[in-house]
């Protein structure tokens, strides 16, 4: 069963002593672009720099209630899934596997191995990395804690709106960046059970096409999940997951804001520069969603805002407007 409000403000208090309540940042200059009063939730500022922390620990923390004596846990991840569960079994000093495609840069391999992890690579497709996380779970008798399509990551994602009410008062929307839908359908769970007046719209990179699945109240896309091609690289992903889909398409508001790979570069540069803040690409989404005023024609009454800032893991070596510009 998707969490009740009540579950999810028992996982506030259950991860509390090992996460950041992250600051919210203000921007005049955002503010005068937009025409709005927008508030950056900043979860690039989290534990391993982003939100996933959240997901993680709770995932860890709540299988531990229900069976204490579990050996170790495993999962499948290219980024910050797998960075994040890396350190919640490393607080929690439980053994933990992470299968990552075999083409991972090795800066995002490395670092999930600081926290302690062990990597198993795999073929680089959805497909085969689930099904070798399946094959290793079931030899060493470790338990999965999936990225995005878990109860208790999701009520776990679910705390950062908790938080973002209490910090803003007069909150009107939230946007927020989509890959797998545990961060969206968190945050959608939250805000609806506790303030329903508030909207929570999804921001989506060009090429995932989640706009018209929403659209039309059905999923679209019939084929198999696949990667596609985008600079917001941590949400490349098509599909959406089992559990997260239902709850996305009851509470998130049926517009999709969908954004270009050059307008997430800008973004980007703009958090760089003017917020001061290192983002990741899939980070600007929100932001440039509203630099581009694509919320404000969906809905011009909108004023108070809260955008999902949610990691800030970026490759310096391979910043996108280099990248990007290399491969057009
Ligand atoms: C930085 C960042 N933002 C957003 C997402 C999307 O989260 P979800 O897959 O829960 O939709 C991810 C997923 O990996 C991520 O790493």
């Amino acid at each position: 069963m998707e969490p009740t409000l009540r579950q999810i403000l028992r996982a506030h208090r259950r991860i509390a002593p090992y996460i950041h309540r992250t600051p919210i940042l203000t921007s005049a200059t955002a503010n005068q672009l937009t025409g709005l009063n927008v508030f950056f939730k900043t979860e690039n500022f989290q534990k391993t720099g982003s939100f996933k922390a959240r997901g993680a620990i709770n995932g860890i923390l709540s299988l531990q209630e229900r069976k204490p004596n579990v050996k170790g846990v495993v999962t499948h991840s290219s980024g910050n899934h797998g960075l994040a569960l890396a350190w919640a079994a490393q607080q929690l000093k439980m053994p933990c596997l992470v299968v990552v495609p075999e083409n991972t840069a090795a800066v995002k391999i490395n670092a999930v191995k600081t926290y302690g992890a062990e990597v198993v690579l795999s073929q680089p497709t959805p497909q085969a990395r689930k099904l070798l996380c399946k094959e290793l779970s079931a030899e060493k008798s470790y338990e999965i804690i999936e990225p995005f399509d878990n109860y208790d990551v999701i009520a776990g994602q679910a705390t950062i709106a908790i938080e973002l009410m209490e910090q803003v008062s007069d909150l009107e929307a939230i946007v927020v960046p989509v890959g797998g839908g545990g961060l969206s359908a968190g945050i959608a769970l939250a805000t609806k059970l506790s303030k329903p007046h508030i909207r929570v719209l999804m921001v989506e990179p060009k090429g995932k096409e989640l706009a018209k699945s929403m659209k039309a109240g059905n999923w679209m896309w019939d084929g198999p999940d696949r990667n596609f091609s985008t600079v917001a690289d941590s949400i490349n992903r098509q599909h959406l997951g089992k559990l997260t889909w239902p709850i996305v398409l009851k509470y998130a508001e049926s517009d999709v804001l969908t954004v270009e790979d050059e307008e997430i570069i800008q973004g980007m540069k703009f958090a760089f520069q003017r917020l001061k803040i290192v983002v990741e690409p899939a980070s600007a989404t929100g932001l440039t969603s509203l630099l581009t005023r694509k919320l404000q024609k969906i809905n011009s009454s909108l004023q108070n805002v809260g955008v999902i800032v949610c990691g800030g893991n970026v490759d310096l070596d391979h910043l996108p407007w280099y990248d990007h510009q290399a491969s057009k």
